[in-house]
């Protein structure tokens, strides 16, 4: 049972199991249809090819940038690795939504509400409810159900007036002393990240079901401007769900292009675009 909002934000970081966590942001669908999905431990090898990566070329990477964290599971998984690898740099780790708002609908319902009136979870008596239609709902009846739940939720949100703000990141994230989580859009550019890092990720973010090609374009462009100088790193890597990941290491050139110096599993989806942009 994932657990609802109200509950994962009044337990201290201790009280919160890292299964419930992760599976709490796994069932977040945000506005523009991309999921909160994370889950920590899942990149154990790919943390371990960053540090290589990072002591072959004799590196000591101080301003790291984690593109899509949701939770910011896997920043902290990748922190920890760099830390017991003897590195210790900053993070800035960025998400789309990271705002949200916890809304009191009355009679034991709750609302866990994005700043643009998006309802991202419904609790009722203490049950947490997805807003989003799922296939099995065909078969469970809820097809019919969601949509009349979160019109109601909808309306009865706009009229009510308690409202708590919350960050939607673990709480192991907030107040870190290493870690800057900031809410940025992967397609727009933000100069204040130009020329700054000497490795970037973008993991299970850029690729096609998320974004079209011209979008896809956009970000790696961003990304690529993010980059430090000749010789900073970019890993773009996507997930499936038998556990494969497959990603590819780009290294910023002297004339400014992106090479691949390392590819995981098939490479990258977005490899040939990620070069071509
Ligand atoms: C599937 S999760 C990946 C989380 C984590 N990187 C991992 O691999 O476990 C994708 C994340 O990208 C974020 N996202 C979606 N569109 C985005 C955008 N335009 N800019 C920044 N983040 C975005 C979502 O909010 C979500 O948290």
């Amino acid at each position: 049972m994932i657990i609802t909002a109200a509950d994962f934000f009044s337990r201290a970081p201790a009280e919160l199991p890292p299964d419930a966590e992760d599976a709490f942001f796994s069932a977040i669908r945000n506005r523009n249809s991309t999921f909160k999905r994370t889950y920590r431990a899942r990149f154990q090898s790919l943390d371990e090819a960053v540090v290589r990566a990072f002591a072959s070329r004799s590196m000591r990477p101080e301003q790291i940038l984690d593109v899509g964290v949701s939770s910011g599971a896997t920043t902290l998984d990748l922190r920890a690795a760099l830390l017991a690898a003897g590195y210790d740099p900053r993070i800035t780790a960025t998400d789309l939504s990271l705002h949200a708002e916890l809304v009191s609908l009355g009679k034991g319902v709750t609302a866990l509400v994005s700043p643009d009136g998006h309802v991202l979870q419904i609790a009722l008596a203490g049950w947490s409810v997805r807003p989003w239609r799922r296939r099995l709902d065909w078969i469970t009846g809820m097809w019919a159900i969601r949509p009349l739940l979160l019109s109601w939720a909808q309306r009865q949100v706009e009229n009510s007036n308690s409202r708590r703000p919350v960050l939607l990141v673990s709480p192991r994230l907030r107040d870190h002393p290493s870690i800057r989580v900031v809410e940025d859009d992967v397609l727009k550019r933000r100069p204040e990240f130009e020329a700054k890092f000497q490795f970037v990720r973008a993991a299970n973010i850029l690729n096609h079901d998320y974004f079209n090609e011209d979008q896809l374009r956009a970000a790696v462009r961003n990304l690529r401007a993010y980059l430090a100088g000749p010789g900073s790193l970019l890993l773009i890597v996507r997930s499936l769900h038998n556990g494969e990941q497959h990603g590819s290491l780009f290294e910023l050139g002297d004339d400014g292009q992106l090479s691949v110096c390392q590819r995981f599993g098939d490479g990258s989806e977005i490899e040939q675009l990620a070069l071509a942009s």
